[in-house]
């Protein structure tokens, strides 16, 4: 697939470099792909790098891997997303991670879907830590990765996404369910950070 990443920070990053070794066409969306930071994420991952708009445009599936507040900016840089997969791996983070800015009758999935015009988004690799999406093996088990949006063939499309990570798949169905997922990784990284628990720790769906 040919997939471009707005953003080459810690989430695009383990992104891009998963998704170079499963084989797909990887561009690293940058504002200044002269930077070093950009380059250096480029040798790291063997991804492209392009300035936003050109990697939006020449990909099927784009993903936003930006803070929560530079995230609007993004989308209206990455100019027409009308058809594509657009996937959202954002968290409306207050600053301080003290709670998340939106929640309970709206979500960042959702408010995305909406700057988004026309892009079929779907939220996912946003409810566990970046170190889990470049290695999301624990013992003999695979952390989970739930993702949710509206468009059912963009949900398949993300689905074998998390798969090539080595994530186990878990569709939550409509983007409304971000409502559920952004809450998620807010307890992730209370767990992580405010009690302890480290990011070496990941969750995963029991089923009998
Ligand atoms: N870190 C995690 O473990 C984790 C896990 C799950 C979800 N998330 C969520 O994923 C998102 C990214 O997190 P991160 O930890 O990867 O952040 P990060 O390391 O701070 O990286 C953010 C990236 O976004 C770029 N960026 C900032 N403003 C931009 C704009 N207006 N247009 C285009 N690119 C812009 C930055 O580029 P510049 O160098 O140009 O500033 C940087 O490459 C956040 O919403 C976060 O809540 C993070």
């Amino acid at each position: 697939m040919r997939i471009g990443i707005i953003g080459a920070g810690s989430v695009g990053k383990a992104l891009a470099g998963g998704w170079v070794r499963a084989g797909h066409d990887v561009t690293l969306g940058v504002r200044s792909p002269d930077a070093a930071r950009a380059l250096a994420a480029a040798s790291a991952t063997g991804a492209r790098l392009a300035p936003v708009p050109d990697a939006a445009a020449g990909a099927e599936v784009v993903v936003l891997a930006t803070p929560w507040e530079a995230t609007e900016d993004a989308i209206e840089a990455c100019a027409d997303l009308s058809g594509k997969v657009v996937v959202d791996c954002t968290n409306p983070l207050r600053r301080g991670l003290d709670g998340l800015a939106v929640g309970t009758t709206d979500s960042a999935g959702e408010r995305v879907g909406r700057w988004a015009a026309g892009a079929r988004v779907v939220k996912a690799f946003n409810t566990t830590g970046a170190n889990n999406m470049e290695n999301p093996q624990y013992g003999d088990r695979a952390a989970s990765m739930f993702f949710c949006g509206d468009d059912e063939a963009a949900r398949a499309t993300v689905r074998t996404l998390v798969e090539d990570l080595g994530f186990e798949a878990v569709d939550c169905g409509p983007l409304r369910a971000a409502r559920y997922l952004e809450p998620v990784a807010m307890l992730w990284i209370h767990l992580a950070h405010e009690r302890g628990l480290g990011r070496e720790i990941a969750f995963a769906l029991l089923r009998r």
